[in-house]
């Protein structure tokens, strides 16, 4: 009993289609009434004045007033394509979805995106770039939110508000744009050292890529897998790009924002079209589900640690091929609702204190953005799976329900009883044990260490991508108005390593402070490098 303008693929059907199409030998006005002039008012007399009685002026107009939604409060700029997902059967001993089987092909939505421009900004900024997937599979929508990044500023929502109004331009002028060079930024990661490890990721040449083609992604997150059998695996998802990882140099990026602000949009849509599609193999790297959720000494529940490749290597479980342009930017790639909450049977969230707060946002700000609960009905989100929920009325309410009774159990519309169990195909949270704990609002000590990732990656670096970092924290740090800002900012690369401090320090023509803390004793990760790449290794 779904709503009756959904087919079984998702796609709008019969006279549906052909509203949506706008097509047609003859215009019409919003209600199919045909006109025979579009171009001039309604007036009394050639001169006018013009007449409040015109209807279609005014029906013309108002739509077009109203045609702008707001835009998303991060990631508001972005490019999306379709295609098709299709799996090596590789993970099925980890988990039980069905998409994961063994030569299961899924349709995808992909769109990725820069976090702090606005949707009219240029796209070679340095900034991190989202990389969501929409997977359409049988059993309901699974949505991968990640980002080409593998960590983050935070390690709980509460703070999400706080970095992204710092990262946003500043209140008063409405400067920068784009990036991070400024003050508020610069403030708040020197301020808020847990930020230290992504941004170090900024400042290097993944902040700049050379296409969306040549992305790594990450679902950054540890999440929870789950077999037939009940039993549980705690992963970390990747996508490795066929093409390799690649960046631009920062002359190249401050070039192409001025003569071509659509470069990645640009080369995604024009890659697609000539027949190049780009390619991406997902993967996961697997750790045992043990109580304390750690790996290796790492805490798998602190979302600014990578756990390296070399110690866990990502399996390649299948291949992701870009094929299709959207036909409509406005109605796919902006009205896409991704939410990382979006699941299906054999995938399960872990406790990471960012994305239980993630789980709450993006539904709340969809509601606003897409104005109402039902955005779920709008094409592009409509799962390919068929819907029972019972869900009733709202804005922009498309579908027209049947029955009289949306609760379960009823006995007025029969049918569709509710049956749970565990062998019914539903899905099920892995039963996973709460330890007993005092309500506090505090981090775990595990999440104290700031530094030794961030010298991990700066010691994996080869000799080019580190003068590219000590470039960028130059270029970004003068930027700065506050001189303290800078000097604290000098402290942090301090506590990171004595070359990188030494080279921002000469940059900025300041001393360079001594490190605060011991420096890590860290190995480095080859795998970090875009230069010497073992993977992939086909
Ligand atoms: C949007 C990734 C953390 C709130 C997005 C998008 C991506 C993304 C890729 C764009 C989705 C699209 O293309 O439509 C991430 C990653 C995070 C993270 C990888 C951390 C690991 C957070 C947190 C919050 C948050 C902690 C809030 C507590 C939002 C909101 C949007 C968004 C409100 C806009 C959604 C919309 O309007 O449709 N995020 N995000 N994100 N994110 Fe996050």
């Amino acid at each position: 009993s779904g709503p009756d303008t959904v087919s079984p693929t998702g796609q709008p059907t019969g006279a549906d289609q052909a509203r949506m199409a706008q097509s047609g030998s003859y215009l019409t006005s919003a209600q199919g009434t045909r006109l025979y002039d579009t171009d001039h008012s309604l007036k009394a007399g050639p001169r006018g004045p013009v007449l409040l009685q015109d209807h279609h002026l005014r029906e013309k107009i108002t739509h077009f007033d109203h045609e702008r939604i707001p835009e998303r409060v991060v990631h508001a700029r972005g490019a999306g394509a379709h295609g098709v997902f299709r799996s090596y059967g590789t993970a099925a001993d980890v988990t039980k979805a069905a998409f994961l089987a063994e030569d299961v092909e899924t349709p995808v939505f992909v769109r990725f995106s820069t976090v702090l421009g606005s949707r009219g900004s240029a796209d070679t900024v340095r900034d991190t770039r989202g990389f969501a997937t929409k997977f359409y599979t049988s059993e309901g929508v699974f949505d991968l939110v990640g980002n080409n990044i593998p960590v983050f500023f935070i390690q709980d929502a509460i703070k999400f508000p706080d970095v992204i109004h710092a990262g946003k331009p500043h209140p008063d002028r409405e400067i920068p744009q784009a990036q991070s060079a400024h003050d508020t930024f610069w403030d708040f990661v020197t301020l808020h050292t847990e930020a230290t490890h992504h941004t170090l990721w900024n400042m290097s040449d993944r902040g700049i890529p050379r296409s969306f083609r040549t992305m790594e992604g990450f679902g950054v997150h540890t999440f929870r897998m789950v077999d037939a059998a009940g039993g549980t695996t705690l992963v970390k998802f990747h996508w490795k790009p066929k093409l390799g990882v690649h960046s631009l140099v920062w002359e190249e990026a401050q070039l192409i924002n001025g003569m071509d602000p659509d470069f990645h949009r640009r080369d995604l849509a024009d890659a697609i079209e000539a027949g190049a599609y780009p390619e991406w193999e997902f993967g996961i790297q697997t750790f045992p589900d043990t109580p304390d959720q750690t790996f290796e000494g790492i805490d798998l529940l602190d979302p600014t640690n990578i756990v390296p490749e070399e110690l866990a290597p990502v399996q390649p479980i299948g291949l992701l091929t870009l094929d299709r342009n959207p036909s409509n930017f406005f109605a796919e790639t902006e009205q896409v609702a991704f939410h990382p909450g979006h699941l299906v049977p054999g995938i399960d969230i872990t406790d990471d204190p960012l994305l239980a707060g993630r789980l709450f946002s993006y539904l709340d700000t969809q509601i606003t953005r897409l104005a109402g609960p039902n955005f779920a009905q709008i094409p592009i989100n409509r799962p390919h799976a068929p819907v029972n929920d019972m869900t009733r009325d709202g804005f922009h309410q498309t579908a027209v329900h049947r029955g009289v009774a949306p609760y379960r159990p009823n006995s007025l519309d029969g049918g569709c009883p509710f049956t749970a169990g565990a062998d019914t195909g539903a899905y099920i949270e892995a039963p996973v044990r709460v330890p007993e704990a005092t309500k506090v609002r505090e981090a775990p000590e595990t999440f104290e260490d700031h530094f030794s990732q961030p010298r991990r990656f700066w010691l994996s670096m080869s000799p080019v991508e580190r003068e590219h970092i000590i470039g960028a924290y130059s270029f970004e740090l003068a930027k700065c108005y506050e001189q303290a800002i800078r000097e604290r900012a000098l402290q942090v690369l301090a506590n990171i390593d004595p070359e990188l401090c030494a080279g921002v320090a000469a940059g900025l023509g300041l001393p360079a402070p001594e490190p605060t803390v011991p420096l890590a004793d860290v190995e480095p990760s080859p795998a970090l490098s875009q230069v010497g790449r073992t993977w992939p290794t086909d």
